[in-house]
């Protein structure tokens, strides 16, 4: 896959809407499909991970039709017991939303599934998902005793259980409610920090019955799920990519619009503030349930940070920019508690130091985070994305502020979650 080469830029200007956000997209194509009615969703996220979402529900027989526009997506629900099984295995491709809520929803139903993925996503934990879906009556088998995909499961008659995440995940959170759909009675989930919520908000616009009390929340059993138009705002993570440019390239100001501002996503706005970071931020009206907004940035001086505890999992999927902002604010910055970031696309901890230092910043690794030691001009290097997405387009912004050239290899991968990437930072990029 081809790679790309990055310099210095001078500096940012002008207004950008990120690409819809990735986690709605997924849960819009899922949840449509358990609902009645023709569901029209604007705005849909058309990425590699995403399509893996249309692909599933269509081989499970949902009628998923795209627009020319190729943003906008009809799904013709046919009621929450209406799936088929699928002639083939389901191929989740490098999503791990793909493959863990979908397993939610398939442990609801009797016939026999298949799911597996990429490379990447063959390596990534699932028991989180897999043990509260035995316990709640499901048969599921996986490489490992169920450790590893591909993941094989057939369900149906499941009971309802209340259920402590292992570790604040959504992806497990939303696969226990989802299945908890399929049960007569209500399912909870416990977390021990709130992940992000995006479920529980689209459950309940779509007729659920939701409760959330503290850390906890809960579905009742048997909803009728009546079709929704949905409009996807923009990725705050996607965002995050400008937001870092935006501060890090001196001369520069940008503002990202129609951004998701829901607050299980932006820790990273607060950790950047404190950080010193000149960022504004004008709320706008709610969007398909979700608060939205647009950010303005301007380029700032930033100082290092401490960084751990509940605070982590509202920032998880901007860690790699986020290391980026580190290498060059003043000062020490320490990550700690953040040993999920082992196991998403790829090893984001490794990926990060290896990058970074390759770039010329020092690092020291921890099991669960690192140390960052700022301040130091960065160098251009050759970068490995690892295939993860936002590893490459971490260092691609990395690149705007490093001296002399930085090679992206694979750079293909941002794919992903956001097409386009590299013509929409050109763009931004003056002189
Ligand atoms: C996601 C949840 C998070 C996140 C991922 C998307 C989701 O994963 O890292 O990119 O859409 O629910 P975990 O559930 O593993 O924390």
């Amino acid at each position: 896959m081809p790679d790309v080469s990055l310099g210095p830029a001078k500096c940012l200007k002008g207004e950008v809407i990120p690409p819809s956000d990735k986690s709605i997209s997924h849960r819009s194509i899922m949840l449509a499909s358990l609902a009645k009615g023709k569901s029209e969703i604007t705005g849909f996220l058309r990425s590699e991970d995403t399509m893996c979402t249309v692909n599933v529900f269509r081989a499970l027989g949902v009628d998923i039709e795209e627009k020319p526009d190729k943003t906008t997506f009809v799904v013709d629900g046919k009621g929450l017991d209406s799936l088929k099984e699928a002639q083939g295995i389901l191929d989740c491709g490098n999503s791990g939303t793909t493959m863990r809520m979908s397993s939610g929803i398939l442990a609801g139903f009797p016939f026999m599934s298949i799911l597996s993925g990429d490379a990447s996503l063959s390596n990534r934990p699932m028991l989180r998902i897999v043990n509260p879906l035995r316990e709640m009556g499901a048969t599921v088998l996986g490489r490992n005793n169920g450790e590893f995909p591909p993941i094989v499961i057939s369900g149906g008659d499941l009971r309802p259980i209340i259920h402590k995440t292992p570790v604040p995940s959504a992806q497990a959170k939303s696969a226990v409610l989802l299945a908890g759909l399929f049960t007569e009675g209500t399912t909870g989930v416990i977390e021990s920090v709130r992940s992000r919520d995006h479920t529980e908000r689209m459950l309940r616009a779509f007729g659920a019955d939701v409760k959330v009390e503290a850390l906890k929340v809960s579905v009742k059993g048997r909803p009728e799920l009546t079709a929704l138009n949905i409009d996807v705002p923009s990725d705050f993570s996607s965002a995050a990519f400008f937001i870092a440019a935006a501060l890090l390239v001196e001369g520069s100001e940008l503002t990202v619009r129609s951004v998701c501002l829901n607050p299980t996503r932006t820790g990273l706005l607060d950790v950047l503030r404190q950080m010193g970071a000149d960022i504004e931020v004008v709320g706008k009206d709610a969007v398909s349930g979700e608060p939205v907004g647009d950010i303005h940035c301007k380029s700032s001086g930033l100082k290092g940070i401490e960084v751990s505890g509940d605070m982590i999992p509202s920032f998880i999927d901007e860690f790699p920019v986020f290391c980026v902002l580190a290498a060059a604010a003043e000062g020490e910055t320490v990550i700690r508690d953040a040993g999920e970031l082992r196991v998403k696309e790829s090893d984001r901890i490794t990926a990060m130091a290896k990058g970074l230092r390759a770039m010329g910043v020092e690092i020291e690794e921890f099991v669960d985070g690192m140390r960052i030691k700022g301040g130091s001009p960065l160098k251009g290097a050759d970068i490995h994305s690892h295939g993860d997405h936002r590893i490459a387009m971490a260092f691609s912004i990395a690149a705007l502020i490093a001296e002399g050239e930085t090679r992206i290899e694979n750079s293909q991968v941002v794919d992903v979650s956001f097409p386009g990437f590299y013509s929409v930072l050109e763009g931004l990029i003056e002189g």
